[in-house]
C-alpha cells in the first residue's frame, strides 16, 4: 500500500499545464484541503523528453521538492500512458489499428500500439532515466504505471500485434493442430497449415471464428499485461521497495483484472458514475466490491473520481452537494485506504477543461474546493480504518472470459452479461448483504451463498469447484447460458452444463430465447408456481432429474420448469433458466438468504441508505438528499442527507 498513517487523499496533480506562481499556490491549498497524496506526471512524456533522447527533468525536480517541502507525498507516474508526437512522427508503425484497418492518429491520448516494439523500447527508457532520478525522493510513496491501460486502445490489429498474437498462439497451443482442434477450423474450411497464416480477427466477409476472437481477447489483455510487467521489471530492478501500481477502470470489458491484480502491489481504481442515473450509486459499490475482490480483501485505493461533473458524457451532470462525500465513504466503507480524484486543478485548456476538479475554474471560493476540503478533514479522523478489512458471507462469480464469450455475435440472442449480473447484486445491496466477487477458481469456501450469473464458460475446475461447494453445505444459485463452453469455446454436449448437471439435478435440451415485444427490448416471459412472477429474455427446456421445481414457464413452454432447486450432499443448487425482473430477483434472494442463514446489516432496508462493515465498524451512508433513520441490531440511528455515520459493530 501507499503506506501513509492517514488516508490518502489527492489526486492527479498536472503542473506543466501552469506557469510557477500557480504552483506556489498549489501547495498551500493542497494543504488546506489536506491533500497528503499527489499523483504526478501520468501525461508529462512530452515535457519530460521533448526530443527523442533529451530528458529535462529540473521542473519535475521542482514539483517534488515543492510537494516534499508541503508535505505532500507523491504517487509518481511514468509518464508512458500518452507518448509526444515526435514518437508517432519518426516511427508511424507504433501506431494502433482498429479492427477494421484504420490507423489511429497522434493529437489525443495512448495512441500506441500494445504490441509496438518502438514503443516499448522509448517508454522502457524513460521509466529507467526516471526511476533511476527519483528512486531516492523523500517523496516518493509508490509508482503510478501507464494510465488506465486500454482504456481507449484495448485491442489494436497492426501487423506488430498480428505476430505477437501468432507467438502467443504458439505458446498456448504449441502445434498447429492443437490450434485447430481448439479452434474448431474444420467449421467453414477455415483449417490452417501453419501458425504464419494465423491473423488477428480482422473484419471480415462473415462472422468471425468465435474462439479465434475469444483468443484475440485474451491475448489483447496479456500484451498490455506484458508492457505493464515490462515496466514493473525495471521500477524493481531501480526502485526496490516503492510499492507499484496502475489504475483500473472496475468493469471494464478490455482487461482482464484477475490476471492482472498479482501483478500490482495494491489495487487502484477510477470510477465516475453517473449523477443523472440514481442507479449509478449501486453500480459503484458494485465497483468497489469488486476491486477489493481483486486482491483477495487487501485495501486498494480509489485513485480517480470527479468532485463534480465529467466532461466526456453527452450531458456531464454535476454532484449534488454532498454526493461527492456519501460516494468517497462508500469507497472507504468497501475497503479503499485513498480516496483520489482526477484532477488537482481544473484544466485551463484541452479536451478535458470542463472537467470538474478539486480546485475548479472558480477557484479556492468555490463549493467544490469547500467540499473537497471538509471531506479531507473528515477522512483525516478515520486512521484507524486503514488497513481494515470487508467481511462478506455472499459471494457472485465474474469472469471476463464469460463476459466475452456470451456476449459474441452468432449467439441464440444478444446478451448483456452485465445486464444478466446486475439485478442479483442489487437484491444483496438493497438488503445491505456485502458481496465479494469471486473468479471462476476462486476459493469459496469462506462463503454461504454463491451467485453465478451466465457463468458462460464452465471448465472442469470450476465445475469440479461449485459442486463440491454445494456438496459441503454451501447455496448455489446458477443463471441461464452458464456453462455451456469449455475454456476453447467449444459447446458441453449431452445437455450442457457438464458435471454440472449432477449438481443441479437437471439436463437443458434447448434454449427458447423470447423475441422482443413491440416497444421493449427484452421479450416478456411468464412464470407460475411457488415463484411465480416476471422475466424476460430467456426459456428453455429444462429436464430435472433429481431437482424440484420452483417456477414454470407459460406460453408455448407452459408447464416447463424455469427455475429449480435442487440438494446434493449437505447443501442445495438452485437454477434460473431466465432473466426474472427486479422484483422476483428479489424474491429469489430472500430465498437465498434464508437458505443460506445470512442477514443484512439493517434490520429493515431503507431506500438510498446502504450499510457495510469493515473492521469493527459499521459504515451507514446516506445517498439520499433526506434524513433517514435506520434501525441496526434494534436500535434506531439517524443519518442526515447525503452524510454517514460510523458506529461500533453491535
Ligand atoms: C480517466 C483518465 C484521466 C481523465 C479522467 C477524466 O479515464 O485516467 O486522465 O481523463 O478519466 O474523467
Amino acid at each position: 500500500m501507499i503506506g501513509l498513517p492517514h488516508i490518502a487523499y489527492g489526486g492527479d496533480y498536472n503542473p506543466e499545464q501552469w506557469p510557477t506562481e500557480v504552483w506556489d499556490e498549489d501547495v498551500v491549498l493542497m494543504q488546506r484541503a489536506r491533500v497528503n497524496v499527489a499523483t504526478v506526471g501520468v501525461f508529462s512524456w512530452a515535457k519530460l523528453e521533448p526530443r527523442e533522447g533529451e530528458f529535462d527533468f529540473a521542473w519535475l525536480d521542482d514539483v517534488l521538492d515543492r510537494l516534499h517541502a508541503g508535505g505532500i507525498s507523491v504517487d509518481l507516474a511514468t509518464a508512458t500512458a500518452s507518448p509526444p508526437p515526435w514518437v508517432a512522427h519518426k516511427y508511424p508503425a507504433s501506431l494502433p489499428v482498429t479492427v477494421d484497418g484504420v490507423t489511429l492518429s497522434p493529437g489525443s491520448r495512448q495512441h500506441y500500439s500494445p504490441s509496438s516494439s518502438d514503443y516499448r523500447r522509448l517508454a522502457l527508457r524513460l521509466v529507467r532515466k526516471l526511476a533511476e532520478r527519483y528512486h531516492g525522493h523523500p517523496a516518493l510513496v509508490a509508482w503510478h504505471v501507464n494510465n488506465e491501460y486500454g482504456c481507449h486502445v484495448s485491442h489494436s490489429y497492426d501487423d506488430e500485434s498480428a505476430e505477437a498474437f501468432r507467438q502467443w498462439l504458439i505458446a498456448r497451443y504449441e502445434t498447429v493442430d492443437g490450434l485447430n482442434e481448439a479452434w474448431g477450423t474444420a467449421f467453414w474450411s477455415q483449417q490452417y497449415s501453419s501458425f504464419d497464416e494465423v491473423l488477428p480477427p480482422r473484419v471480415a466477409p462473415a462472422q468471425p471464428n468465435p474462439s479465434q476472437v475469444l483468443d484475440f481477447d485474451r491475448f489483447s489483455s496479456d500484451a498490455l499485461l506484458e508492457l505493464y510487467r515490462a515496466e514493473v521489471e525495471v521500477l524493481r530492478e531501480v526502485s526496490p521497495g516503492i510499492p507499484i501500481t496502475t489504475n483500473f477502470m472496475g468493469f471494464f470489458p478490455g482487461v482482464d483484472y484477475w490476471t492482472w491484480a498479482p501483478h500490482v502491489d495494491f489495487v487502484s481504481d477510477d470510477a465516475y458514475p453517473d449523477p443523472s442515473d440514481p442507479d449509478s450509486v449501486i453500480w459503484a459499490a458494485a465497483q468497489r466490491d469488486l476491486m477489493r475482490s481483486l486482491r483477495g480483501g487487501q485495501p486498494w485505493v480509489l485513485m480517480e473520481q470527479a468532485t463534480s461533473a465529467v466532461n466526456w458524457r453527452e450531458r456531464n451532470a454535476s454532484k449534488d452537494p454532498g454526493a461527492n462525500r456519501a460516494l468517497s465513504m462508500q469507497s472507504v466503507a468497501r475497503g479503499a485506504d485513498g480516496i483520489l480524484y482526477f484532477q488537482w486543478r481544473q484544466s485551463r485548456s484541452g479536451a478535458e477543461k470542463f472537467h470538474s476538479a478539486i480546485v475548479p475554474h472558480a477557484g479556492p471560493e468555490s463549493r467544490v474546493f469547500r467540499e473537497a476540503a471538509e471531506l479531507g478533514e473528515r477522512l483525516s479522523q478515520l486512521d484507524s480504518v486503514i488497513g481494515t478489512r470487508v467481511p462478506a458471507s455472499v459471494a457472485i462469480v465474474f469472469d471476463w472470459n464469460s463476459w466475452w464469450a456470451a456476449e459474441q455475435h452468432s449467439t441464440p440472442a444478444k446478451m448483456s452479461y452485465l445486464d444478466a449480473l446486475k439485478p442479483w447484486y442489487r437484491a444483496f445491496y438493497d438488503r445491505s448483504v456485502t458481496v465479494d466477487f469471486v473468479h471462476p477458481h476462486g476459493d469459496l469456501s469462506g462463503y454461504d451463498l454463491v451467485v453465478a450469473p451466465m457463468m458462460h464458460i464452465a471448465d472442469a475446475a470450476t465445475q469440479a469447484s461449485l459442486d463440491a461447494f454445494v456438496s459441503g453445505g454451501g447455496v448455489l444459485a446458477m443463471t441461464y447460458f452458464s456453462a455451456i463452453l469449455d475454456n476453447d469455446t467449444s459447446v458441453h454436449l449431452d445437455g450442457y452444463l457438464g458435471e454440472l448437471q449432477k449438481t443441479f439435478g437437471l439436463r437443458i435440451e434447448e434454449f427458447a430465447p423470447v423475441a422482443a415485444a413491440e416497444g421493449a427490448e427484452l421479450g416478456p416471459v411468464v412464470l407460475g408456481g411457488e415463484l411465480a412472477g416476471g422475466a424476460s429474455l430467456w426459456r428453455e427446456y429444462i429436464q430435472p432429474s433429481t431437482a424440484g421445481v420452483l417456477a414454470t414457464f407459460d406460453g408455448a413452454l407452459t408447464g416447463l420448469p424455469a427455475i429449480t432447486r435442487n440438494e446434493r450432499g449437505e447443501g442445495t443448487a438452485w437454477y434460473v433458466g431466465t432473466q426474472p425482473d427486479g422484483e422476483l430477483t428479489e424474491t429469489i434472494v430472500g430465498r437465498l438468504l434464508d437458505e443460506a442463514g445470512v442477514r443484512g446489516i439493517l434490520d429493515v432496508p431503507v431506500s438510498g441508505v446502504e450499510a457495510v462493515q469493515r473492521g469493527d465498524l459499521v459504515f451507514v451512508i446516506n445517498h439520499a438528499g433526506d434524513e433517514a433513520t435506520v434501525s441496526i441490531a434494534g436500535v434506531k440511528h439517524v443519518v442526515a442527507g447525503r452524510e454517514f455515520l460510523t458506529i461500533p459493530v453491535p
